[in-house]
This record gives C-alpha cells, sequence and structure tokens, in this order.
C-alpha cells in the first residue's frame, strides 16, 4: 500500500531532517518544495528567479506556481509507490488542491511537528547548509563555517538566505497565518497525527514512524491532536 505523507510544521520544526531520514528507510522520495525552489534559483530557471526574492522575504510562493510544481512531481513513476511531502501544502489553496490530485490514490497521512517558537527561532539563527547539495551541517557553529565542509560532499558551508533573524520572525508570522489553519484543515481525519518536534532528532524519528502506523491503521496513536 502506498505511503502518501505529508509533513507539517513551522520553519525549523525539522520536516526536511525527518522526512530524509524517512525517505532513505522506505525507499520513497522526499518531495521538498523549498529545495525545489532553491535549486531553480541556483539554475536561474524563470520559477527560480521570481521565487528568489519572496523567499528572501520569507514570504510564500503563489499557490499556481507550487500546485503545477507538486502536480508535476508526484505524477513522476517513482513517487507511484509513495511520496514525502516537506513544505507541501502550506496554504488551504494548496491543501485542497491536493486533496483533488489524490482522489485516485492511497489517502493522505499528515504528521504535524511541533516545536515550541523559541527553540524554532535557536534552531534557524544557527543552521549551517551545504552550498552545493543542501544538507543540513550538524554542529557546526555559524562563526566555524569557513573550517568545515560538507560530510557528504565535501561543499562549502553557508548559513541560508533566509536563516537571518528579521526573515526568521516573518516565515513564523507567514507560517502562523497561512499555514497553522492546515492543522484545523486535516485535524478531524482518521489519518492526522502530531509528534512533539522539540526532541532529540532519534526520539522523533522514533515517534513519527510510531504515529505514521498508527495513522495508517485507523488507530488512536501517539500525539494525536485532542
Ligand atoms: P522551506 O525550505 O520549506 O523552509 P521552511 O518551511 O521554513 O522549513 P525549514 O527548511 O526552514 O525547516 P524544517 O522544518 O525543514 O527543519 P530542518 O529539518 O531543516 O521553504 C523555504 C521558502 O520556500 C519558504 O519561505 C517559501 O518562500 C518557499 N516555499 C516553499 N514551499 C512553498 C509552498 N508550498 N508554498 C509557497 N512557498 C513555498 O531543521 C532545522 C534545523 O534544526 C537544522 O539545523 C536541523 O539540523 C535542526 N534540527 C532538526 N531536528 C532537530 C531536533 N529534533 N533537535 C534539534 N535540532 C534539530
Amino acid at each position: 500500500m502506498a505511503l502518501n505523507l505529508i509533513m507539517l510544521g513551522p520553519p525549523g520544526a525539522g520536516k526536511g531532517t525527518q522526512a530524509a531520514r524517512f525517505a532513505k528507510e522506505r525507499g520513497i522520495p522526499k518531495i521538498s518544495t523549498g529545495d525545489m525552489l532553491r535549486e531553480a534559483v541556483k539554475t536561474g530557471t524563470e520559477v527560480g528567479l521570481r521565487a528568489k526574492a519572496i523567499m528572501d522575504r520569507g514570504e510564500l510562493v503563489s499557490d499556481d506556481v507550487m500546485i503545477g510544481i507538486v502536480r508535476e512531481r508526484i505524477d513522476r513513476d517513482d513517487a507511484r509507490a509513495g511520496f514525502i511531502l516537506d513544505g507541501f501544502p502550506r496554504t488551504v489553496a494548496q491543501a485542497k488542491a491536493l486533496d483533488g490530485l489524490m482522489e485516485t490514490r492511497e489517502p493522505l497521512v499528515v504528521i504535524d511537528i511541533v516545536v515550541p517558537e523559541s527553540e524554532l527561532v535557536r534552531r534557524l539563527n544557527s543552521r549551517v547548509v551545504c552550498s552545493n547539495c543542501g544538507m543540513n551541517a550538524e554542529s557546526v557553529a555559524p562563526q566555524d563555517i569557513e573550517l568545515v565542509r560538507c560530510r557528504y560532499c565535501g561543499g562549502r558551508l553557508v548559513q541560508r538566505a533566509d536563516d537571518n533573524e528579521s526573515v526568521v520572525l516573518e516565515r513564523l508570522k507567514v507560517y502562523r497565518r497561512d499555514t497553522q489553519p492546515l492543522v484545523d484543515y486535516y485535524c478531524s481525519r482518521a489519518t492526522f497525527r502530531s509528534v512533539d518536534g522539540s526532541q532529540p532528532q532519534h526520539r522523533v524519528a522514533r515517534d513519527l514512524a510510531a504515529a505514521i502506523e498508527a495513522a495508517r491503521n485507523g488507530r488512536v496513536g501517539l500525539g494525536v491532536k485532542s
């Protein structure tokens, strides 16, 4: 049975970290709209050129563009056996469009990763990523980024353009306004669960796997929103 999973959660909740780990374990693609947009910016496509300024301000790229990108991506063969969406949907309009795309597929499993805002700000202000492959670098202080290389590809480490303090606050504001309403949109579904993302990564991964199994079996499981 295909696993069609959505990772919900604010910026810095650990969606990308957990999605990458889980996708590798299950052999299904991680579809990160943020990564796809950053790749488009890097290669200078038309979408990338238009998205760059929006992303740098911490705002959202238009629903039409994002829905088009995701529709095309989940139609590819490698997503037939399932996928993990990281960063999509981000608005109720995107969620409704996704429901339309899912009509002939297995129901969505929706996991909301919950983390207090002070911890999100701490994580994003100190995040360091590879300029080449985009992976997060662990335990590298921003002042040390010139001294260390990416452990996956040897690329140069940088801070993401949207991880500076004022843009982080704007992203959190946009999240509260446009994305948090998705919790209400999904929470009455039998396949919705929330997970405490403030724990160490391996514990989040453990709870996430249990929540996904519980959601797929339609049982009451760990961290169901009451
Ligand atoms: P996107 O790239 O999706 O950014 P985001 O949602 O702000 O999410 P992040 O990547 O910042 O955080 P994350 O939850 O993945 O956390 P991570 O695992 O990296 O989007 C960027 C921009 O693109 C948007 O602002 C928008 O402009 C545009 N965009 C993208 N999708 C769009 C859409 N659908 N519609 C419209 N516009 C869209 O972890 C963060 C840090 O915390 C890392 O350093 C990590 O190592 C660390 N960490 C992770 N887990 C833990 C843990 N348990 N304990 C301690 N540290 C941890």
